[in-house]
């Protein structure tokens, strides 16, 4: 369990004050001139040597990803914040932006001068109408107060900060689709390569990151690369904060130790399930992409993102959605095949034609109204848009499917006999 000491996000529930006085009396921005002429690549190193994971549902390593951005450019080079936050479940961010938006402002300007960035864009969801307000107050307090601007905190280092609004497309969150919506065109996928700390918004290198990856690294900076190495399992160290969702007593955003026990993380925090642990019937425990989790794992998981690997399935965005018995597991999992059938852009063919294809057989899974072969052609179709896309939205839609089949097939199966000998029973009775 975390130790209240080692709590980042010490204003998560938003009972202390958000402007920038309060953030300064939590520790936010105390130092900071000194980290920024430790130079670029002592940050980089740190943040390397911390094992910071991104946040935003990969886990790719971010002290290598800062790595990759130029020494030399000749044309300018951008931060670009994933504030887009859509993956169902997750609502971390958000929590971030409105509570703690210094820590995000300040995390922005120390990640861009650990790659020599002078620019960076926030994109936040359309969505977040409120949120986007307090994090435009947090950072306009930031300029008045020179922390950022021509001479951040007095370094001498010139940095600028623009807040962009999206229009509410779930898409827009995945990285490339991302800089196509901040360039003003409709977000689509780009092929990679080009990576976008090669080219990325308007052509020019760029590194996107989420919010809680960026938030998380003044206090890393601050209080050394070792301490968050210590928290959490090796590979997979640090806190965390994750969503717990769904049928607990007590839903919530806590941050926690990564690599806490999955049942331990409900019980401690949210209240426990609903009806007590043993009436659990499963766990999605990254957000809607990963697939769903037995109740049989989900009494020994670990949450991080290696021991979430290991059983089939993914830490994602650390969104944990509980399902008790009461769940009609099967409808649950077509609700989300019809979420990415509406979210998918079109652009490749195993996505737009296969996600809405996949929500129409699951549609009938739920009735029961299919055969029994057909169980095995659907997981082949989700095969099939499995890493055959420019984007990851294919494989977010055809996890959880699989993850259904691979735990939940005799519940398909049921369903399957139990409408043919309904069926069979009206034939005779008619
Ligand atoms: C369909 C789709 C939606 C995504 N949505 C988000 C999102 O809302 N926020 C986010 O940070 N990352 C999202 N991602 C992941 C980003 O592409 C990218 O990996 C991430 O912003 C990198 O930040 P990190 O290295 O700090 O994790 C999404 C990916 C896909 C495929």
């Amino acid at each position: 369990m975390l130790a209240d000491k080692d709590r980042i996000f010490t204003n998560l529930y938003g009972l202390d004050d958000w402007r920038l006085s309060g953030a300064r009396r939590r520790g936010d921005w105390d130092g900071t001139k000194d980290l920024i002429l430790k130079g670029r690549d002592w940050i980089v190193e740190q943040i390397k040597e911390s094992g910071l994971r991104g946040r935003g549902g990969a886990g790719f390593p971010t002290g290598l990803k800062w790595s990759f951005m130029p020494k030399q450019s000749d044309r300018p080079t951008y931060l670009a914040v994933n504030a887009d936050e859509s993956e169902p479940g997750t609502c971390k961010d958000r929590d971030i932006m409105r509570h703690d938006p210094q820590k995000l402002v300040e995390g922005a300007l120390l990640a861009s001068v650990g790659m020599g960035v002078h620019h960076c864009y926030i994109y936040i969801r359309g969505e977040f109408y409120n949120e986007a307000q307090r994090l435009q107050a947090a950072i306009d307090e930031a300029y008045a107060a020179g922390l950022i601007g021509k001479d951040a905190c007095g370094s001498g280092y010139e940095f600028d900060i623009y807040l962009h609004r999206g229009a509410g497309a779930y898409i827009c969150g995945e990285e490339t689709a991302l800089l196509e919506s901040l360039e003003g065109h409709k977000g689509m996928p780009r092929l990679k390569p080009p990576f976008p700390a090669a080219v990325g918004v308007y052509g020019c290198p760029t590194t996107v990151n989420n919010v809680e990856t960026i938030a998380v690294a003044p206090t890393i900076l601050r209080r050394g690369a070792g301490w968050f190495a210590g928290i959490g399992r090796p590979k997979n160290s640090g806190t965390k904060i994750f969503c717990i969702s769904g049928h607990v007593a007590a839903p919530c955003n806590v941050e926690e130790e990564m690599g806490i026990p999955l049942k331990e993380l409900i019980e401690r925090h949210a209240g426990g399930v609903r009806g007590g642990w043993d009436n659990l019937l499963a766990v999605i425990p990254g957000g809607s992409s990963v697939p769903v989790l037995p109740k049989s794992i989900c009494d020994t998981v670990l949450m991080d993102f290696d021991s979430l690997q290991a059983v089939q399935s993914g830490l994602g965005t650390a969104a944990v959605i509980v399902m008790d018995k009461s769940t009609d597991i099967v409808k649950a999992i077509a609700r989300l095949s019809e979420f990415y059938k509406h979210e998918s852009c079109g652009q490749c063919t195993p996505c737009r034609e296969g996600t809405g294809w996949m929500w129409r057989v699951m549609e009938r899974m739920v009735k029961g109204n299919a055969s029994a072969a057909e169980i095995d052609m659907l997981l082949n179709v989700s095969y099939e848009i499995e890493g055959h896309t420019i984007c990851a939205l294919g494989d977010a839609a055809a996890w959880p499917i699989q993850g259904l089949i691979r735990h939940f097939r005799p519940e398909m199966e049921r369903r399957i006999i139990e409408y043919r000998e309904a069926a069979t029973r009206r034939r005779v009775a008619a």
